[in-house]
């Protein structure tokens, strides 16, 4: 097991509606003052990362959504140690204007900003937006070459690059990122296009919540491929999170969530992803095997099972970290609320567990 403690990240409610397409009261905003707030609760409480969402248009009840590189930038200057993590769509965006504003967000912030590289799933969204949607292992193929270039462009000068998605010759950064050798890289995913690309250029994988054995074998996997081509990646796993007193109030709110899902706004959801994971020469990946009940949580984050009370939950995350896990990303229904809770109730567990583990392995 890792001598690391665990990480956490909350997702940033950047987009309305909240984690879950459900009609249950959700004491969380998507508004700037809302997010400040939560952000600097959230560095308090001991996260460490925030990642905010791109999204273009509506969907399933993200009616509202501010965009995420300029909303990671003022959740930054509203705290101290947070890294706040920006997701970026290849397409909209190309790589040299990432690297440029990513570059100057990291100078500002003290070298705090990382970035999310997202292939996309909405295809609704690219029609919407005019922008031209490529099969599913095509995507990342792009996102393959976006994540090299940017990190040709951020730590070396005359970058010359020759992709079919992508071009560089001499091109000299300046000023290059703080961070060295780069700010971090983050992907999601979970099929097999996704793995390989976390297995030989992202820092970063995230993947859909799921159980700890389907996460084992999905890290076991990509740590076997990545090895291979001598590179390091680490693992971040979604997961809803409902503590609670009793296990019996969090079952509770669960069951709420799901009796008050929209189903039309579910089941169109679920329609949707299909040109996820589902639609990969393999036909796994995210989504592809999600329920009813998975996808009233946008990235199946009931399957974590991060329900129950402090000890349940600090428990489940410590045997997450034992299969290889190195970030728990997670969500909330009333953020501001529930994630002074996890600071104060769940995080000391962790790390209770945690040193019993290593002065046990000791
Ligand atoms: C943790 C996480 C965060 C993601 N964030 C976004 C996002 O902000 N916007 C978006 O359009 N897609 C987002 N995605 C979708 C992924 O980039 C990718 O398109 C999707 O997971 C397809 O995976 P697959 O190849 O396994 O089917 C996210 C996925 C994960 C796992």
């Amino acid at each position: 097991m890792s001598t690391e403690n665990i990480k956490f990240a909350y997702w940033v409610p950047n987009v309305s509606g909240g984690l879950v397409v459900s009609n249950i009261e959700q004491r969380t905003s998507w508004d700037i003052d809302y997010n400040r707030k939560l952000a600097q609760i959230a560095e308090n409480a001991g996260f460490e990362y925030a990642l905010s969402q791109i999204r273009f248009t509506a969907g399933y009840g993200a009616e509202f959504q501010h965009e995420s590189v300029s909303f990671s930038h003022a959740l930054l200057a509203a705290t101290t140690k947070l890294k706040v993590i920006a997701a970026i769509l290849p397409g909209p965006w190309n790589p040299v204007l990432a690297a440029k504003q990513l570059a100057t967000i990291d100078i500002l912030t003290e070298g705090r900003v990382a970035v999310n590289i997202v292939s996309g799933w909405f295809r609704g969204e690219f029609t919407a937006i005019g922008e031209h949607w490529l099969d599913h292992d095509e995507r990342y193929r792009r996102s393959k070459e976006f994540i090299e270039a940017l990190k040709g462009i951020w730590t070396q000068d005359n970058f010359t690059y020759r992709g079919d998605f992508y071009r560089f010759s001499n091109y000299s950064l300046k000023p290059k990122p703080l961070q060295q050798p780069h700010p971090e890289i983050f992907q999601g995913g979970s099929s097999r296009a996704a793995r390989d690309m976390a297995a030989s250029v992202s820092d970063w994988y995230f993947t859909n919540g799921n159980t700890v054995e389907g996460i084992k074998a999905q890290i076991d996997d990509i740590r076997a491929k990545a090895a291979a081509n001598n590179h390091q990646v680490k693992i971040g796993v979604n997961a809803f999170v409902i503590a609670r007193d009793t296990e019996e109030e969090a079952k509770a709110v669960l069951a709420e969530i799901i009796a008050k899902a929209n189903p039309d706004a579910v089941n169109a959801f679920g329609h949707e992803v299909k040109n996820a994971g589902a639609s990969s020469p393999e036909k796994e990946g995210n989504w592809a095997k999600s329920t009813f009940e998975d996808l009233v949580q946008y990235n199946d984050g009931f399957k974590t099972n991060l329900i129950g009370t402090p000890q349940q939950i600090a428990e489940r995350i410590v045997a997450l970290k034992a299969v290889g896990v190195d970030l728990i990303l997670s969500g909330f229904l009333h953020f501001q609320e529930e994630v002074a809770y996890f600071g104060e109730k769940v995080l000391p567990l962790v790390r209770e567990l945690e040193a019993k583990k290593l002065a046990k392995a000791a």
